[in-house]
């Protein structure tokens, strides 16, 4: 959004402006501010005309000006209803040298997960992809997609739900032990099982040295109901009604629910944690631990060529993860599909 029309939405969220004070502050004509108003109001923004002059009656519910509006994170957002994938979308920015665009979507038609799977992606999710242009070695990289888990993982904990973070990157919901409908029987923590709130897949180019860009794409799952996602997933839908149910499933028939959470607030929320986060790389670690499932855990890790079976003992500061196994011993693994075993 250009900064003349920030001002105006500014201006007249405290009450209404004449078109000629507006014109007067900004230093710019009247017909320029008439023609800025009417782009907002196209942009999906309710601004009315009264005696007083303009006033704003409504910001858009969920797209790209909506999200920048009272945005305290330095991105522009590129908002479509439906796109084949946003990761694809964001490689197509990078080689136009586009930097700190996050590519967000109501639905994608060929979401990606990660080892190649495919990642459903309905109506009503929070798919979104951060493109940014660190200076820093492809060594740190695993970093932004840590500072990604905490972020989504915080900002689910605002919405108020318990999200917690599996190695290397699924926020995930612990599930208490009489609630095991609808989580993978394997997937088991100390605490009772888990279901997937959302994912992560970081895609980047560049050389030995430097990072040419970096495209993180965050899968969450807001606002459907959970039989619109694999086994073992939930939704931030679900799992607020779970809340207001007492922790009891009760399905809900309703396209949207009063459950749903107001996706605007959630996204500009995710995007100022992650922000903070890539700002100070030093925290990212910390910070993770503080909300993993994963340390303390029998786990079992799949690599591309072994599996990996025994109690996850710490994260790397570049997020590897050190674990006891059974065979081995001590073995670090960098990146892998980890599941939670049940203690032998
Ligand atoms: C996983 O397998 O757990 C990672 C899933 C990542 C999905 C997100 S949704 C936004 C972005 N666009 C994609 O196509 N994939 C990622």
């Amino acid at each position: 959004m250009n900064d003349t029309r920030r001002s105006i939405l500014e201006s007249l969220a405290d009450g209404p402006v004449s078109g000629p004070t507006l014109a007067d502050s900004l230093d710019v004509s009247r017909a320029a501010v008439w023609k800025h108003v009417e782009g907002l109001r196209e942009d999906g923004f309710e601004i009315e005309s009264g005696p007083d002059g303009y006033s704003l009656a409504g910001i858009p519910a969920y797209n790209g000006p909506a999200i920048e509006y009272g945005l305290e994170a330095p991105f522009s957002v590129e908002y479509h209803e439906s796109i084949a994938s946003t990761n694809a979308r964001a490689r197509e920015l990078a080689a136009d040298g586009r930097s700190d665009v996050a590519v967000l979507a109501d639905e994608q038609t060929g979401g990606k997960g990660r080892l190649d799977r495919e990642w459903s992606s309905p109506s009503g999710g929070i798919w979104v992809s951060i493109l940014c242009r660190p200076r820093v070695p492809p060594a740190r990289a695993p970093l932004y997609t840590l500072a990604a888990a905490v972020a989504t993982a915080r900002t689910a904990r605002e919405a108020g739900i318990d999200a917690r973070i599996k190695w290397p990157n699924d926020v995930v919901v612990p599930v208490a032990g009489d609630d095991l409908e609808g989580a993978d029987d394997e997937q088991v923590s100390g605490d009772g099982s888990y279901r997937k709130l959302s994912g992560i897949l970081t895609e980047m180019e560049g050389e030995t040295d430097r990072i040419q860009w970096l495209a993180v794409g965050i899968g969450i799952n807001a606002n459907f109901d959970a039989s619109e996602v694999p086994a073992g997933s939930t939704t931030l839908r679900e799992e607020r009604r779970r809340r207001a149910n007492g922790g009891r499933h009760e399905n809900g028939n309703e396209n949207e629910s009063h459950e749903d959470v107001d996706r605007r607030l959630f996204v500009q929320r995710l995007l100022e944690e992650f922000h903070t986060l890539r700002t100070d790389l030093e925290r990212v670690v910390p910070a993770w631990r503080e909300l993993t499932l994963t340390i303390g855990q029998r786990v079992r890790v799949e690599l591309p060529d072994e599996t990996v079976v025994g109690e996850a003992l710490e994260i790397t500061e570049y997020g590897g993860l050190v674990v006891d196994d059974d065979d081995a011993g001590r073995i670090m693994v960098s990146a892998g599909d980890c599941t939670h075993l049940r203690p032998v």
